[in-house]
């Protein structure tokens, strides 16, 4: 994670203006304070793309994307934050030095000696699988399965040897600690003893996108039973799961000459797919994708095959990557492989040529959700409403026609009649979307009349917006509620860090949100929209006497929540004969009301 100076930062926010910015990609028009516009991150027909000149934030009220100008050079070209605010100095004539000198150093160095540790790790397995004939059967196992020389080298398969401390003590000479290899996934501790994680395993090195090894899943060989199949580095501070995924580092470039990827399930299936000469693979590693998997991915293509196991957990794995690559905008494909093979298993029985086939009869999203839904449900009334959402979302008028014909005639309904139950779900969906001067105005009113949680939750964020349009009345809050009286982790974590902010002094929302983690970001950005809006002056909005509710809905739940202990207490304390307990909390109860 590199560090830039501050004062660049500085000098970038306060050169560029976000509503210029903005303007570049989305058509704004003034409406009072603030720009409105259709937003740029979802679909949708009516604006409620907001962009405040004043504070320099935007927000989505429809998708809830919101932040500071670099924050929306980042999502709109998929940058990072270093290259976003370098693109903006660039932008404005700011002078911009070279990456490498601001590194956060101490970070990086830690982060650069678990790479190098996992590359020994990787080397020592490598070696071992290649030469020990404690290798033997993984050597034959894998020549079982058909992997070639060639192909073992180049994706650096290894084998873990069967014992404890076998990459302890060949790291050990390498100068690694016991603890330190711990500390990257390699080894386990367990009750002072420090030994080898991967024992008798067939080791696939995981890189990240610059070829970097930050991981290893490790198979055991063939069948066996009382031990998971795979063993994977755990989740540790130089190692994010959901941000890596297998074979991208071999794959960026064949993804940029055939204008997609596919992505696999497993580590075997990407291996075989370059052995039989097919590059633009990756594997998610078992798990669905996260949409940070997806973000990296759009850096390369928005064209996306998903080659999952037609089994019902590959299937449903698919759907719901599905759903958050579609939400990122990218354009999908399904491969559906016959039953009970995986894409290893179908490259190696039908060959580049085969596969070539069922890459191009890969079916759209839409005719994959619609053969979902039809396999479940005889009525095409239900069928049509679990693929409406996607219909809702196609983005041109070409792809919506297309769409509704197929619809219809799978589900031998009138073109028509599925056109106008497209329009009555966006009618719909209109109606539930809040608007942004609604929010504004009823806040309150959410609170009186939501009588579940909720009413807590919206009364925290009613505290953090009259935070934020008068920092003043941190002390007022304080006073009343005392410092930790969040229900909702993010809410909890937003507060802290404003209250840090306004604590000493420094108070200043677009500069914090570079500091928060993209869903506080998000809600500050909100916030502030929602606290610069002119309809907030207006009487019924954060006026002292809303405030003074919000304080009060909070204050009842904690009391709430404190009755709910005491009276567990209670009930321990009778059960126990406690007689003095049981008084004392008889008499805390009492202090409550
Ligand atoms: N996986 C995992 N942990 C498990 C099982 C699976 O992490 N206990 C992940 C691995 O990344 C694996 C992928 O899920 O590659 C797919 O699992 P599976 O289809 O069971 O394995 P294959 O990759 O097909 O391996 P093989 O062909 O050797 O069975
Ligand atoms: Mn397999």
């Amino acid at each position: 994670m590199a560090l830039i100076p501050p004062d660049i930062i500085e000098d970038v926010r306060i050169q560029t203006d976000i509503v210029n910015l903005v303007g570049e990609y989305v058509k704004l028009e003034k409406k009072g304070r603030n720009y409105t516009g259709i937003c740029p991150f979802h679909q949708e027909r009516d604006p409620s793309f907001t962009v405040s000149p004043e504070k320099q934030i935007f927000y989505c009220f429809g998708c809830q994307a919101g932040g500071n100008a670099i924050k929306f050079l980042m999502l709109i070209e998929n940058l990072t934050f270093v290259e976003s605010v370098r693109r903006l100095a660039n932008r404005a004539g700011i002078y911009f030095p070279d990456p490498e000198k601001f590194r956060d150093h101490k970070r990086a160095a830690r982060e650069e000696r678990a790479w190098k540790a996992n590359a020994q790790a990787m080397e020592f397995y490598h070696h071992y699988l290649l030469n020990s004939p404690g290798a033997a059967q993984a050597r034959e196992y894998l020549d079982g399965r058909g992997l070639s020389a060639d192909i073992i080298k180049k994706f650096n398969i290894g084998y873990s040897p069967a014992a404890w401390d076998a990459l302890l003590s060949y790291m050990a000479g390498l100068g690694y600690r016991p603890g330190e290899l711990a500390d990257y996934g390699l080894a386990v501790r367990d009750k002072g003893r420090t030994f080898d994680r991967f024992r008798n395993r067939i080791m696939f090195p995981v890189a990240d996108a610059q070829g970097r090894v930050v991981a290893f899943g490790g198979r055991v060989l063939g069948q066996e039973k009382n031990q998971p199949k795979y063993l994977n580095t755990p989740e540790t501070p130089f190692f994010n799961k959901s941000k890596v995924l297998f074979g991208l580092n071999l794959a960026r470039q064949a993804i940029r000459q055939a204008g997609y990827a596919v992505i696999m399930e497993g580590y075997m299936d990407v291996v075989t797919a370059h052995q039989y000469g097919i590059y633009n693979v990756l594997a998610s590693m078992g798990t669905s994708l996260t949409p940070d998997q997806g973000k990296i991915l759009m850096r390369y293509t928005r064209d996306i095959y998903m080659a999952y196991d037609t089994d019902s957990a590959g299937v449903k794995a698919a759907a719901r990557g599905l759903d958050i690559l579609q939400q990122l905008g990218c354009r999908l494909k399904v491969i559906s492989m016959p039953e009970g093979a995986d894409p290893d298993d179908f490259i190696r029985e039908n060959g580049v040529e085969g596969w070539r086939e069922i890459i191009a009869g890969a079916e759209t999203l839409l005719e994959f959700k619609l053969r979902l839904a039809q396999k479940g449900k005889a009525d095409p009334v239900d069928v049509l409403a679990e693929v409406l959402p996607n219909l809702a979302e196609m983005k041109s008028d070409i792809e919506l026609e297309e769409g509704v014909k197929l619809v219809a005639s799978r589900l031998n309904l009138s073109w028509e009649s599925v056109k106008g139950e497209i329009r009555r779900f966006k009618a719909d969906q209109r109606k539930i979307r809040v608007k942004p001067d609604k929010i504004a105005k009823n806040t309150y009113n959410i609170i009186k009349s939501d009588h579940t949680g909720n009413a807590v939750s919206a009364a925290e964020i009613g505290l953090l917006r009259a935070v934020v349009e008068n920092p003043e009345r941190l002390d007022y809050f304080r006073s009343a509620l005392g410092d930790d009286f969040f229900q909702e982790p993010l809410h909890r974590d937003l507060y802290q860090a404003i209250a840090g902010k306004i604590d000493r002094g420094e108070f200043d929302p677009p500069g914090l949100l570079d500091e928060l983690e993209d869903r506080a970001a998000a809600l500050l950005s909100r916030l502030v929209m929602e606290a610069a809006d002119e309809s907030n002056i207006s009487p019924g909005r954060d006026t002292e006497k809303v405030v003074n509710d919000y304080i009060n809905v909070i204050r009842k739940n904690l009391q709430a929540k404190k009755r709910m202990i005491l009276l567990q207490e209670l009930a321990q304390a009778e059960k126990n004969k406690d007689i003095e307990l049981v008084k004392s909390i008889l008499k805390k109860l009492q202090e409550i009301r």
